[in-house]
């Protein structure tokens, strides 16, 4: 693996100032998960490193760039449909350079669309090409023709990049880059390469120096955190990671996801059970509670297996809470394998899911299976799931009214005069509260709850 530094580009960032008569402003749309949000912070810093200023209207825009997710197809299809909407701008101004990045960038096919269907897309790269990106500009620029860059593994990690992140007080923090897993469903592997961890001190100190610019909490990323250390020199884990972070003084709150079930070990729990700064809330992705289903997903893990381990969190961890993730109609999932599902989130309890209805994407293994379920069936277990999730989720949070808790408060309420504050189980209470609580910690008394929201009182202290 190849470890590089970013370095400052004066030649682009000269190319750039020659180009443009006024400082450049740039719109930069992340789409995804949270390491791509993450992603979209470093262009930010990479931009701005080279002259740009940032903006949040496209129509102010010199450069647009959509930083993209192939996880599902209805994100590409989201993807498409807002680049077509750009060409009447690109037709207005023909000095804009639009720009797509990111997971889907990363498909040959896609590529492939863009450069055929369209033309007005004038910048093209994957998820590895961050710190390129003003060299790539210059280049864009210099030719007078469009960039774009066949999907290529870089089998790299960059240190030292430009971040300019989107909140003062809650900060990604990426541990490790890539996934081996290959879940047959699965299209992560295929574009973002090669598990590659970073070294415990650079994330060390980034994360010393988050927490002395104030951040209260940093979630740690990785498509499978469990797997962290693996094929670096020094002999670490995910737990020892953690272990080393919360050395670091300060109040200040840790997350991380996404923890995969097969190598979440007993020492991760027991860790978490230790050390005050880790929330007490697991994000531990199940996708079925079918065996069968299970194995053809290449998960390698059984029902009895995830209870286990459930089962010895509970024990461990007083309070514990449990999110996880669920894929709807997988090929072939007939209704007992879903009703399987349902008796686990039953079992299991889960304060939140995600769920998703299985989306093809070429190139995984289960693109290729038999997949006879109609789609108006998986909407309609999509609905009995939701449904059963909703009753219980909806009856813990009421239950929770009469508890005081500590929250982190992270923006407006819906209701006017009313902030959201984020608990340590990932619950949100909307409680009456001034702004400027925002990005504050706060007590606040739980009095009740609104389906799956919280309401409470703040606590004057
Ligand atoms: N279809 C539906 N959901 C998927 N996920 C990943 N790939 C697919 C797919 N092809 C879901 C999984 C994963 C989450 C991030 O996205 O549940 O945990
Ligand atoms: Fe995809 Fe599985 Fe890797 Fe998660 S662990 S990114 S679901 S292949």
């Amino acid at each position: 693996m190849e470890k590089l530094t970013y370095t400052h580009n004066e030649a682009a960032a000269k190319v750039l100032a020659s180009f443009y008569d006024t400082p450049p402003l740039a719109y930069v749309r992340s789409y995804g998960c949270q390491q791509n949000v993450n992603d979209g912070e470093k262009i930010k810093g990479v931009l701005q490193d080279v002259g740009f200023g940032l903006c949040d209207n496209v129509e102010h825009a010199d450069l647009i760039l959509f930083n993209t997710c192939a996880v599902r197809e209805h994100a590409e299809q989201r993807v498409f449909g807002n680049v077509g909407a750009l060409k009447k701008l690109k037709e207005q101004n023909p000095r804009l350079i639009i720009g797509v990045c990111g997971c889907m960038a990363q498909q040959a096919h896609i590529v492939e669309k863009l450069r055929q269907s369209y033309p007005y897309v004038d910048l093209v790269f994957g998820v590895d090409g961050i710190d390129r990106l003003p060299a790539m500009l210059a280049e864009r620029i210099s030719r007078g023709k469009r960039y774009l860059e066949k999907p290529e593994e870089r089998n790299a990690v960059v240190e030292e990049m430009p971040i300019r992140r989107d909140s003062g007080f809650r900060a990604w923090l990426p541990i490790m880059y890539g996934c081996d897993n290959f879940c047959t469903y699965c299209i992560v592997p295929y574009v973002r390469g090669r598990e590659r961890s970073r070294e415990p001190a650079a994330i060390l100190a980034e994360f010393k120096e988050l927490i002395a610019q104030g951040y209260k909490e940093i979630t740690l990323l990785g498509q499978n955190v469990n797997s962290y250390g693996k094929g670096l020199a020094e002999k670490v884990d995910f737990s020892d990671l953690l272990n080393l972070l919360c050395t670091v003084p300060g109040d200040y709150q840790i997350r991380f996801m996404t923890s995969h079930p097969k190598d979440a070990s007993r020492k991760l729990i027991d860790t978490i059970a230790a050390q005050e700064h880790l929330c007490k809330h697991i994000h531990l992705p199940v996708q079925s509670g079918s065996d069968r289903l299970l194995k053809e997903m290449n998960r390698h893990y059984t029902v009895a297996q995830y209870m286990d381990l459930v089962d010895y969190a509970r024990e461990k961890i007083p309070g514990v809470t449990f999110s996880s993730d669920i894929i709807v109609g997988f090929p072939g999932e007939t209704e007992e394998d879903f009703e399987a599902t349902l008796d686990l989130i039953r079992k299991v309890g889960y304060m939140q899911l995600f769920t998703f209805i299985y989306s093809k994407r070429t190139g995984t293994p289960a693109a290729k299976m038999d997949d006879p379920t109609t789609h108006a069936e998986k909407a309609a277990r999509m609905d009995r799931l939701l449904k059963t999730q909703d009753e219980f989720a909806f009856a813990a949070t009421a239950a929770m009214a009469g508890q005081t808790v500590r929250v982190l408060v992270e923006a407006a309420g819906r209701t006017p005069g009313t902030v959201n504050g984020r608990l340590d189980n990932n619950l949100v209470v909307e409680f009456q509260a001034p702004e400027c609580l925002i990005g504050q910690w706060a007590q606040v008394h739980l009095t009740g709850s609104r389906a799956a929201l919280l309401v409470g009182e703040l606590v004057r202290e």
